[in-house]
Parts: structure tokens; C-alpha cells; sequence
């Protein structure tokens, strides 16, 4: 799944999922739920952006692939459509054995049922309506209830949504490395045990900046190569392994363990 970094005012930069295939040329088609509660970045979209307004972006970027398994389960809620139906559409168009399941709070409000109705997908979409007591709280897609070694399982959706599958498969047996998931938030928000909570300006010299996009540790967009030091890792993108290696950084939101980090910016 690719994002792309759209700049939409002098320090507000945010990353949007593309909805299209890498394979389509010409465009980059991204969806932007209006979230008046919000940090600003979908406000700023709704209201400012008209036909014919450019628009700076970044090269589109992956840090969400799409895994080898035999068979993939693709579980989303709400507006984690967008990068999920992507992946759907990638492996039914090289014909791999996969499954996406919609999770919607009722069809008025399904972003893009519309899309998926009439998408290739066929019997490899499974519309679910919690109006109609279809949750995943009722009970997990069938597939998940079942221990499948081969599997790979998608998941992307609100925070609460995403908690409850992963704890949900992980105790019907579903080994968390099969687990792969992509937030639209930080699971819980940084918080200062490890440091002094003091606030320290990080200068930037000689041009040189950090390329922050979501500074919330979800995007991607800030991993940083560390030279010396140890971090202490505080973001959503980064494998248990690539943490472990401590050889990167997001700068937007970890920390330090040690006195000092030395980074190759
Ligand atoms: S700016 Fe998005 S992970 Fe750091």
C-alpha cells in the first residue's frame, strides 16, 4: 500500500493513502474523510482545495507491502477501505487466494460501497453492518477463528477497531507475525516515562530537515538511520525486529535512551 506526503500549508503536511493501482499512470486518486475534531489536515482539504489548485506532493512511499502467504484476510473499519481495497484488487487481479471484509457503521455511510459493489472483487468482499449487529465484536470473520499457518491477515481501521481484532485472532491462535496492521492514529500517545519531560528546539543547520509528514509515528515518512546511541522507540511503523536493530529512528515522536544519539541526517 502507498502513501504519498501532500504539503497543504507552510507547516502542515500530511500522508494520504493512493487509492489506485500502482499500475495506473496519470493520476493519484486519495480519499479524505473530513474530521472536524481533527488536527487540521482534512478541514484544510474539504474546504481550501478546488479544481485546478496545485497542490506539492511527495513520491508515493511503502511501508504497509502486501505479504507472501498462501491465502491473505483483509479486515478494515470504517475508512480503513482506502488502503485495504487497494490491496484487494492487487491480489484478485494476480489471482491470489483473499478475502476483504468491510466493516461499516450502516450502508448510508459506507465510504466507498459503492466502489467496492462494483469492483472485480466479487465473492472476495464481505460487507459487514453494525446497524444490522454485524460487528467484530459479535464475533471475527470466520477465518480469523481459525489458526491458519499460512495466512496473512491485513488489518486497518479506527484504533479501538484494530485493538479488538489483533487481541481477538491472537487468542483464537493466530501467530502475531501473521498480524500486519496500518493506523490512522498512534495506539496510545507518547508519553514521558522514560525521559525528564523536559522540551529541547532540535535545530536544523545547513538545510538539512527532518521530512516530517504525520508526526505521529504512523506515516513512514521520518525513519532516520542512527550512527550511535540508543533510541527508545515510540512510533507505529517500525517491525519488532527494525526496533530491536535500533538502527533507526522516527524523529517525530521517539526518544532517547541514552545521553546522546547521533543521527545521519
Ligand atoms: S512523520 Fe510520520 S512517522 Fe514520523
Amino acid at each position: 500500500m502507498q502513501k504519498l506526503d501532500a504539503q497543504l500549508g507552510p507547516s502542515l503536511v500530511r500522508p494520504y493513502s493512493l487509492r489506485n493501482s500502482p499500475r495506473e499512470k496519470g493520476r493519484y486518486l486519495i480519499c479524505v474523510r473530513r474530521d472536524d475534531a481533527g488536527r487540521g489536515g482534512s478541514r484544510t482539504l474539504h474546504r481550501g482545495l478546488t479544481v485546478g489548485r496545485r497542490l506539492r506532493i511527495s513520491p508515493p512511499r511503502n511501508h504497509f507491502p502486501l505479504v507472501a502467504a498462501g491465502h491473505h484476510v483483509l479486515v478494515e473499519g470504517g475508512i480503513g477501505i482506502t488502503p485495504l481495497l487497494s490491496m484487494a484488487e492487487a491480489l484478485a487481479a494476480r489471482g491470489a487466494s483473499s478475502v476483504l471484509h468491510h466493516y461499516t457503521s450502516g450502508a448510508a455511510e459506507a465510504p466507498l460501497l459503492e466502489r467496492l459493489h462494483t469492483s472485480a472483487l466479487g465473492e472476495r468482499a464481505v460487507v459487514h453492518h453494525s446497524d444490522q449487529g454485524d460487528t467484530v465484536r459479535a464475533g471475527l470473520p470466520a477465518e480469523l477463528q481459525v489458526p491458519e499457518p499460512d495466512t496473512a491477515v491485513h488489518v486497518c481501521g479506527p484504533d479501538g477497531f484494530m485493538t479488538h481484532v489483533a487481541a481477538e485472532a491472537t487468542a483464537a491462535g493466530r501467530h502475531p507475525e501473521q498480524l500486519h496492521t496500518e493506523r490512522f492514529a498512534p495506539a496510545a500517545p507518547p508519553s514521558a516515562e522514560a525521559g525528564d519531560g523536559a522540551k529541547a528546539e532540535v535545530p536544523t543547520a545547513h538545510g538539512v530537515e527532518g521530512g516530517l509528514s504525520c508526526e505521529q509515528g504512523i506515516c513512514g515518512a521520518c525513519p532516520t538511520p542512527v550512527l550511535a546511541g540508543d533510541p527508545d522507540h515510540r512510533d507505529e511503523v517500525q517491525t519488532p525486529d527494525e526496533r530491536a536493530a535500533g538502527d533507526r529512528i522516527t524523529l517525530c515522536c521517539s526518544r532517547a535512551r541514552t545521553p546522546e544519539l547521533l543521527l545521519d541526517l
